[in-house]
């Protein structure tokens, strides 16, 4: 049985991680925990990208080597995962067996089939970007320098001119337009899909695919000296770890016939807009290359700068994702990356704004909202719902709450997250203005025969809230549910049963005030 795969960019290991990562691998984690709450078979997978010169500098400016460098640094990455409640199923470092010796059968394989060859590689590169440039990418500027086109890099490139193998991009450019424009999901979202289409349809260059002026690397065994280019290399892990075995892979290293056609192709990628070319032009033409269908989606979110500027070394301020986690909690933090921007667009993090946030949107709206109807049912009903079913489904201020269910479902589906909660808080903005409005600590005193009722109508809508944010805040999703007296395992199914005889009761509050 396919399962529905998802795969986050690998992460350099010169760095540390911060939110800019912790964003892509949470949005994965929020995708992968809404499949399997829809009963769907998941696999969800991260890692880390640990070779090429950038990582060979960074190991040697700290003294150490590449690999012990690596190492630690992907301790990092896999060691913050669990701390922000990501539940990934698989993580894959580039410098792992599995990886390399996959990498070394396909380039020998592409050598065969002709789409890989043998020229001379002159032009310019930056270290830093581990990109390629052309005279005409890279024209000098006034000064005569030849900096880094990418305007959020802008570093002098440095001249090359080497024997290389060649990746043959430019064979791909028919074949890439006729996918995109017989596949509009599969670039999204279609504003970033359009640059690309701009970009292919000026025609491709072929691409350099090794070095030979440094070690660190996958080494091509037919060609001693050269390393495979550290994109060319990276971009592989999605079929590698996915169990690819291609052509001329020792029968040893192989794995079991039919693992990987039970994820590939993948349903969606995420990547950030910085490096979509990579993965929405060179990707898909290598996949062509190999004779592999292409991924079902693949999205390019937005980026984050802090406090209205640019994260980066130079200043210092790489926000850690734990300060948050720490100061409020694992789910709000989880919670405020895909309600403070639309999922696709920039913006920006601020502390001043997370705290607002946190305290209106969390503390006052859901969990105000939440254990005061807990403790109310406690107080008027005793802590239980009547049995039977007073009411025929839930329904918020007017808004029918099936009906919404299936809308929050489709904007997730189409990775609408920003949407998504806004839909979850007009039901839990609804249903505090039906606390207010119904006042049923008067109804107690004047016509407390309603109560069962509101309740238990209270009680099914706030159980759909706790379903619907599951995929975002498993952890408040389950404090509520055990609260709302849910049992079994939830799926997002659950929500349709009605809560009848359910036992409620208050516990200390989701989220204090901070
Ligand atoms: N190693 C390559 C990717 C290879 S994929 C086969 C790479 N690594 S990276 O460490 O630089 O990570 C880049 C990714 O981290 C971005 O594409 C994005 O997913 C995430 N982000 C890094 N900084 C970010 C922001 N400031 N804002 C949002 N996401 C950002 O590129």
């Amino acid at each position: 049985m396919k399962k529905f795969y998802l795969t986050t960019p690998l992460y350099y290991v010169n760095a540390a991680p911060h939110i800019g990562h912790a964003y892509t691998t949470v949005a994965a984690d929020v995708l992968a925990r809404f499949k399997r709450l829809r009963g769907e078979s998941v696999h969800f997978l991260t890692g880390t990208d640990e070779h090429g010169e950038k990582i060979e500098e960074a190991a040697k400016a700290a003294g150490k080597t590449p690999q012990a460098f690596a190492d630690e640094t992907a301790a990092k990455f896999s060691g913050l995962w669990p701390k922000l409640d990501i539940l990934h199923d698989d993580f894959i470092r580039t410098t792992e067996p599995r990886h390399e010796r996959r990498v070394q059968a396909i380039f020998e394989h592409l050598l065969k089939t002709g789409d890989v060859f043998k020229g001379v590689y002159k032009g310019w590169y930056c270290v830093s970007d581990a990109t390629y440039f052309t005279d005409t990418d890279a024209p000098p500027d006034e000064k005569g320098r030849r900096l880094c086109p990418n305007a959020e890099c802008r570093k002098p490139l440095t001249p090359m001119e080497e024997e290389a193998y060649f990746f043959k991009l430019s064979r791909f450019a028919k074949p890439l337009l006729e996918h995109y424009r017989a596949h509009p999901e599969f670039l999204q979202p279609a504003h970033r899909a359009n640059e690309m289409l701009r970009f292919v349809e000026e025609g491709l260059h072929d691409q350099s695919i090794t070095r030979s002026k440094f070690a660190w690397g996958v080494p091509v065994l037919s060609a001693p000296g050269h390393v495979v280019y550290v994109w060319f290399d990276a971009l592989l892990n999605y079929i590698t770890a996915a169990g690819y075995n291609p052509p001329g892979l020792a029968a040893a290293a192989a794995s079991p016939a039919g693992a990987f056609e039970e994820l590939w192709p993948a349903d969606v990628q995420f990547v950030g807009k910085e490096i979509y070319r990579f993965h929405a032009v060179t990707w898909p033409a290598m996949l062509m290359a190999l004779g592999l269908p292409l991924p079902k989606t693949v999205f390019a979110h937005g980026w984050w700068t802090v406090e209205g500027q640019k994260m980066s070394k130079s200043k210092g301020n790489f926000l850690d994702p734990m300060e948050f986690v720490d100061g409020y909690g694992v789910d709000a933090f989880r919670y405020v990356l895909f309600r403070e921007m639309p999922f696709g667009n920039d913006g920006d993090f601020s502390r001043e704004a997370f705290k607002k946030r946190y305290n209106s949107e969390l503390a006052n709206d859901l969990g105000n909202l939440h254990s005061r109807v807990a403790q109310m049912v406690e107080k008027y009903l005793g802590g239980r719902l009547p049995e039977g079913r007073p009411v025929d489904k839930p329904t918020a201020q007017g808004i029918d709450v099936f009906a919404q269910s299936e809308k929050v479902a489709a904007a997730m589906d189409k990775l609408l997250f920003y949407d998504a909660l806004g839909l979850i808080w007009e039901v839990v903005r609804a249903l505090n203005e039906r606390v207010d409005k119904e006042k049923p600590w008067e109804k107690a005193k004047t016509a407390p025969g309603q109560l069962p009722a509101l309740f238990f109508d209270m009680i099914w809508s706030l159980r759909a809230v706790s379903v619907w944010i599951q995929p975002f805040m498993p952890a408040t999703a389950a404090k509520m549910q055990a609260q709302l007296g849910f049992k079994g395992p939830v799926s997002w199914e659950s929500l349709k049963e009605p809560p009848a005889g359910a036992a409620v009761k208050k516990e200390a509050g989701l989220f204090p005030r901070k």
